[in-house]
């Protein structure tokens, strides 16, 4: 157990965006958010971000999942750390010190970290990594003995100190008094006028404690987020490894990296993604399905057994043996049954559609209720807007609606009912009736004559 203290106040000038870096997404997901799961899972018992710039937008999104620690002016690691204090004036153990835009972090690196930590009899531990090149790091200085002396910053840095290659990752364990007490201590005489908290592991030392450093080992770990090109790469890491994650449970995909799967989503065993599919905003689906090429799902929920191709669902649930497209549309609120066809074409909007009802092709239905084993024919259209209010339209079981129905909403097809292909259904119909609401057609032999005269 261990308190985490998540640096995010920020401007991300970078990013070149009116939103606080912080929020930018990786795979659905907040920077920032991963920081603070990821600390969660490793452990933490309680987290505190430190915002600043964009605070309240940063507040919003984030509210129940951390508590904040304002930062009115951005003065400094250290500072910021110094503001999160207040909030763990009780704090025991350990505090975990990592940064809101490093959103490739894992549980685990915290939990090694941690450990690590605890096993060395340390008073503070930094994250540290080996780079190609450190440029814009704060290098590690060790001594003879190898042990950490301190952190200068790249600006504060001597050319000696430059060609240094393990950098500070901006991640720390710290004894919760160890880190008070030297942070009481930090002054800002440095080159940006700053308050490091890198500055924390030299007074320690000079107190007598001990200090260390943790290398890891995979350097995505530590990948800050400075621009939109690193978010790119980001998200290309993050996608590998939650489609890995998918596959080890036994999804197939053939081409992984078309694939974006955003974080949350489930997907059951021996289901099927083709390429350049879109799942995302905690989409369920279950086992033995296929989502094929080109789809997108957006906060649906698929049963089992279902075949989707080239089809986007939003806000939606499609039962068990159902399928769906190719370029099927299916908007919010729509409940699908068992062993329904929602063939090409077909557009469903805020309907109910029950079990074995086949809607083949080229067929628009809004607002409506349908029954079981309804058959649509070609080209059916709920009529359900009449430019002012919207109305529902109801089709009872074994019902067959012709081809090019319109059906006028507020509307009731009655169990068992058909509809005359061509129809415009204006009225109710009684059940087990035939309705046919459309002119007679009338065949003139004579007309093509007469119009020559
Ligand atoms: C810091 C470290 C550097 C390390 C690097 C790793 C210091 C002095 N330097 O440098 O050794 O290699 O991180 O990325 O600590 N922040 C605040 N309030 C502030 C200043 C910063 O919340 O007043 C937050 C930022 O939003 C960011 C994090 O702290 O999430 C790091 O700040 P940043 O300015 O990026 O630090 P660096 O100069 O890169
Ligand atoms: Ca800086």
């Amino acid at each position: 157990m261990f308190t985490s203290i998540i640096l995010a106040a920020g401007m991300g000038t970078r990013m070149k965006s009116a939103m606080p870096k912080v929020l930018h997404r990786v795979c659905g997901k907040p920077l920032c958010k991963w920081v603070i799961d990821a600390s969660k899972t490793a452990g933490a018992d309680k987290t505190v971000t430190v915002i600043g710039h964009c605070a309240d937008l940063v507040k919003a999104e984030l509210s129940g999942e951390t508590e904040f620690a304002l930062q009115a002016e951005q003065k400094g690691t250290g500072h910021a750390v110094i503001q999160a204090m207040d909030h763990i004036k009780a704090a025991k153990g350990n505090i975990v010190i990592l940064n809101g835009d490093t959103p490739l972090i894992t549980a685990e690196m915290i939990q090694n970290a941690v450990e690590y930590h605890a096993s060395s009899g340390n008073r503070a531990t930094v994250i540290t990594a080996v780079l190609p090149d450190a440029a814009g790091y704060g290098r590690i200085v060790r001594g003879a003995d190898g042990g950490v002396l301190r952190i200068v910053e790249q600006k504060d840095a001597r050319d000696e100190e430059k060609k240094i290659r393990e950098v500070n990752s901006g991640m720390y364990v710290f004894d919760a008094q160890s880190l008070a007490y030297a942070l009481g201590e930090i002054k800002p005489n440095n080159a940006q006028g700053e308050y490091y908290l890198t500055d924390t592991l030299e007074i320690l030392l000079a107190a007598g404690k001990k200090v260390g450093a943790y290398t890891i080992e995979d350097n995505d770990e530590i990948r800050g987020i400075n621009d939109r090109l690193q978010l790119s790469e980001a998200e290309k890491i993050m996608q590998a490894r939650i489609n890995a994650y998918h596959m080890k449970n036994g999804v197939t995909m053939r081409i992984p990296e078309s694939i974006y799967i955003e974080a949350g989503v489930e997907i059951g065993n021996d289901t099927e993604i083709g390429s350049n599919v879109t799942l995302k905003n905690g989409t369920k689906i279950g086992s033995g399905c296929v989502v094929g090429q080109g789809s997108t799902l957006d906060n649906a929920v698929i049963k089992d057994n279902v075949n989707i191709l080239n089809s986007v669902i939003i806000n939606s649930t499609v039962g068990e043996h159902t399928t769906v497209g190719p370029f099927a549309y299916i908007r919010p609120d729509c409940t699908v049954g068992e062993h329904v066809k929602v063939g090409d074409f077909v557009e469903l909007k805020n309907s109910t559609i029950d079990d074995g009802t086949k809607i083949s092709h080229l067929t628009y239905i809004g607002d409506s209720d349908v029954g079981k084993n309804v058959n649509f024919g070609c080209g059916t259209v709920t009529v359900n807007y009449d430019g002012k209010k919207k109305y529902r339209t109801t089709i009872g079981d074994d019902s067959f609606i012709g081809c090019n129905t319109n059906l006028v909403s507020p509307v009731n097809v009655g169990k068992g009912a058909y509809i005359a292909a061509g129809s415009t259904i204006t009225d109710d119909i009684p059940e087990g009736t035939l309705s046919i609401a459309r002119a007679r057609q009338i065949n003139k032999a004579e007309w093509k004559k007469d119009r020559r005269k």
